[in-house]
């Protein structure tokens, strides 16, 4: 399906991850995994807590290694981190010795190009509305502000492969719903090979061109969606509510109104 020469695709090969607890107890946490992001796609993967999301999104980025398996970012294995591959943490994670801007500029500071770049750390800002906050500190921020500011730092970096963690989870839906867009432009403009976990069905539908979806632990793929809808895509549009419903059912959450009601 991937054409061969594309170098910032991303596969996942028969990925097994274990941990060991302080107990030495063995967690199996994800089991014989194999999918591929095809460069510029953008793929969503949802599954229960604790089944595995972080966990892949940490080997992909090399911050771990899989157990068995292998990961390839076109024909090279993943074996460490690397500047193509930007990783934003489900909690922000901002460096709180450093301003918002300071956060935001990070990446470029370390790569040695925030000068050439500079307009652009304004213009991230600017984006995800932190514009006023750029002298204020992680503490002095909300949490949906520091997730802001840590989407603004990811997003400034122009990865590759972006792997976002639950990026739009302490939102409120509106600011959320018009975050998604602002993604999705980005995504659209770089052509940037995108990993989302999200709990958020509408979220996944809204802006995915696949759903992975998981099992509970041990995470091994229960299914994988294509979302064949015609983008800019619309929340109330037929189509995308057949689909939610479809996505409800095999989550077993479409509700069932003759269960449980006036039961004894
Ligand atoms: N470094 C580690 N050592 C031991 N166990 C770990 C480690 N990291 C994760 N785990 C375990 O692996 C499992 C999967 O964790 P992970 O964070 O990947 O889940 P998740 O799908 O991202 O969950 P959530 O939706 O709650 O964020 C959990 O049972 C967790 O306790
Ligand atoms: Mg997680």
């Amino acid at each position: 399906m991937t054409a061969p020469r594309d170098a910032d695709a991303v596969h996942v090969r028969d990925v097994s991850k274990t941990y060991h607890a302080a107990d030495g107890a063995v967690i199996d946490v994800l089991e014989r995994l194999s999918f591929s992001i095809a460069a510029g796609e953008m793929v969503s993967l949802i599954g229960p807590s604790g089944c595995g999301k972080t966990t892949l999104l940490r080997l992909i980025a090399g911050l771990d290694a899989p157990t068995a398996g292998e990961i390839l970012l076109g024909n090279r294995p993943i074996n460490n981190p690397g500047a193509e591959r930007g990783l934003m943490f489900q909690d922000p994670n901002l460096f709180p010795w450093l301003t918002v801007r300071g956060n935001v500029e990070a990446g470029l500071v370390a790569r040695g190009i925030l000068d050439e770049r500079r307009r652009e750390v304004d213009e991230f800002m600017r984006l995800v509305g932190l514009e006023a906050f750029a002298d204020v500190y992680p503490h002095q921020l909300s949490g949906g502000m520091a997730q802001r500011a840590a989407l603004a730092r990811a997003l400034v970096n122009h990865p590759a492969v972006l792997l976002l963690d639950e990026p739009l989870g302490a939102l409120d839906q509106f600011t959320r719903m018009r975050m998604q867009d602002e993604v999705l432009r980005l995504w659209q403009t770089h052509r940037t090979t995108m990993l989302l976990v999200t709990h958020d069905i509408d979220e996944a539908i809204y802006m995915s061109d696949r759903i992975v979806m998981l099992t509970p632990r041990p995470g091994r793929i229960d299914r994988i969606l294509n979302v064949d809808l015609a983008r800019p895509r619309l929340r109330t549009d037929a189509e995308f509510l057949a689909l939610r419903a479809m996505v409800l059912e095999i989550l077993h959450l479409a509700g069932s109104p003759n269960e449980n009601s006036n039961q004894k």
